[in-house]
């Protein structure tokens, strides 16, 4: 079997032989060079499976060899390696397409593993690429759908960090599909045979959320009666959903932080750290610049989660997708069924129209509800659109929220003004907000640790089988 190659680009002489040794023991033949036109001459003398390539080089930026290769040979990848105080450019590096980046000293763990997603990202491009026919045909990037621009984009971003071990915070409002996309990533990643593993920041509680995430000792506290892992441990080899990140403690984000730096963590009432690999993927609803400013999310912890950021637009913003989503969800409901539905040409123009404050969560229930009310034509009398965004009939109801408000604030006026309007009634008022229930327990949460008086019925809590709204 031939054996993979390896070129590696580094001026520091010392450096580059150690590196070789270290490649050559994950069994590549290497090649090495000291600047930018040897690395040339190399590549123009035969194929590389992999490129490590130091950034800063004598005669130029490493990141150009990145350029050129993905120009010349898109089968190579490149592995960059800068010193531990330059990670923005290594992010760049990973936005321009690198498959991975390591830091100086070099930790042998991680260069094992990039080096074993060399092979499996030859594996991983080739499905990307059954991917990227399906999309071309059906609209759809794997549980994807949508074919619109911004998708188009998301798409493209997921396929390039994905065989990565790179941190990716997803934003968007609620119900964009930010767990779908968290889901994509890990399910086109190298570690897709192990567990991905989503944590709901929001709603676990904020005095057990330490031992949840850190895992805990025997006696570290009243009711720990035994030694417990918490999630960080549990997905050791997978991947992490942090989601609503933001509704985090302060404190807690220190520890956070500290764990993603270190790659290692103490539990609750233990001494000991222990090494966890675990990539990342977060989420919030909110835009994580206006939490930095409102002071729910630590900039630190926002600049190291934000490595490789995704944004989801909302679906207003997307509307040729609607009725690729509708169909496709249509499609679904129709399976095994006797007399499968169709839209009506009215029908589809009122989805179309609609502006879906719930974003893809909303249109999939309003799907669900027309699937049940309409015949098998299904007409546009049978989408209760109207109703899902309106509140209790005869009690118009509004609030004043003064130009200069912080959107936290305000937020947190409408959310308490809804609840009310909805007599407490949760699971209306995420409807009518078009939110999903966790999201809205997760506000209330904060709004309660304020003091802030949160009149509501009880309405059972969302469960893990219940992390997105009612009908999900
Ligand atoms: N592009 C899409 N294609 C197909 N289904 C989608 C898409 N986007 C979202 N969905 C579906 O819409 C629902 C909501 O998506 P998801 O739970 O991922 O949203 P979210 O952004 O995580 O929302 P929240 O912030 O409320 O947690 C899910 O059932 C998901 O499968
Ligand atoms: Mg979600």
């Amino acid at each position: 079997m031939n054996e993979p190659r390896a070129l590696i680009v580094d001026d520091d002489a010392d450096f580059r032989m150690s590196l070789e040794l270290l490649v050559r023991r994950e069994r590549f033949v290497t090649r090495a060079a000291g600047s930018l036109e040897e690395a040339r001459k190399e590549l123009g003398s035969g194929a590389f499976d992999v490129i490590l390539v130091d950034l800063g080089l004598p005669d130029g930026d490493g990141l150009a060899l990145l350029h050129e290769q993905r120009e010349a040979d898109p089968g190579t990848e490149v592995i960059v390696i800068t010193g531990s105080t330059s990670v923005d450019a290594a992010i760049s590096a990973l936005r321009a397409g690198a498959l991975d980046y390591l830091c100086k000293p070099i930790d042998l763990a991680r260069l094992s593993t990039a080096l074993l997603n060399v092979a499996r990202t030859k594996e991983l491009k080739a499905q990307v690429g059954t991917l990227r026919g399906e999309l071309r045909r059906l609209g759809r990037f794997g549980a994807l759908v949508g074919r619109s621009k911004a998708m188009l984009d998301v798409y493209d971003l997921i396929a390039r960090v994905a065989p990565t071990d790179a941190t990716v915070l997803i934003t968007g409002e609620s119900g964009t599909g930010k767990e779908l996309v968290a889901q994509t990533i890990h399910a086109l990643s190298a570690r897709r045979a192990e567990v991905l593993l989503p944590v709901n920041c929001g709603a676990v509680s904020p005095t057990l959320i330490e031992s949840e995430l850190f895992g805990h000792e025997r006696g570290s506290f009243t009711g720990a009666d035994k030694q417990r892992k918490g999630y960080f441990e549990r997905a050791n080899g997978g991947t992490l959903f942090l989601d609503e990140v933001s509704e985090m403690s302060l404190d807690l984000q220190v520890k956070l932080l500290r764990v993603l730096e270190t790659g290692t963590l103490v539990r609750v009432g233990g001494a000991e750290p222990m090494g966890v690999d675990v990539r990342v993927v977060a989420a919030t609803n909110r835009d994580p610049e206006e939490a930095v400013k409102a002071g729910l999310l630590r900039e630190d912890l926002y600049y190291r989660l934000n490595v490789f950021p995704i944004h989801l637009s909302p679906l207003r913003e997307r509307p040729e997708d609607v009725e690729l989503l509708a169909d496709r969800f249509l499609g679904q409901l129709n399976r095994g069924v006797e007399s499968p539905k169709r839209w009506s040409r009215a029908a589809v123009q009122r989805l179309r129209q609609n502006p879906w404050p719930g974003n893809v969560r909303e249109l999939k229930n309003v799907v669900q509800r027309a699937f049940i009310l309409g015949d098998e034509e299904i007409d546009a009398e049978a989408l209760p659109l109207a109703s899902a965004v309106a509140t209790t009939p005869g009690e118009p109801s509004s609030i004043r929220i003064e130009v200069g408000t912080k959107i936290s604030d305000a937020e947190c006026a409408l959310i308490l003004a809804t609840l009310e309007t909805c007599e407490g009634d949760k699971r209306k008022a995420a409807e009518t907000l078009g939110i999903s229930l966790k999201t809205l327990y997760s506000r209330l949460n904060v709004y309660a640790a304020k003091g802030l008086p949160t009149k509501q019925r009880d309405a059972p809590a969302p469960s893990d089988s219940d992390r997105s709204s009612g009908t999900d």
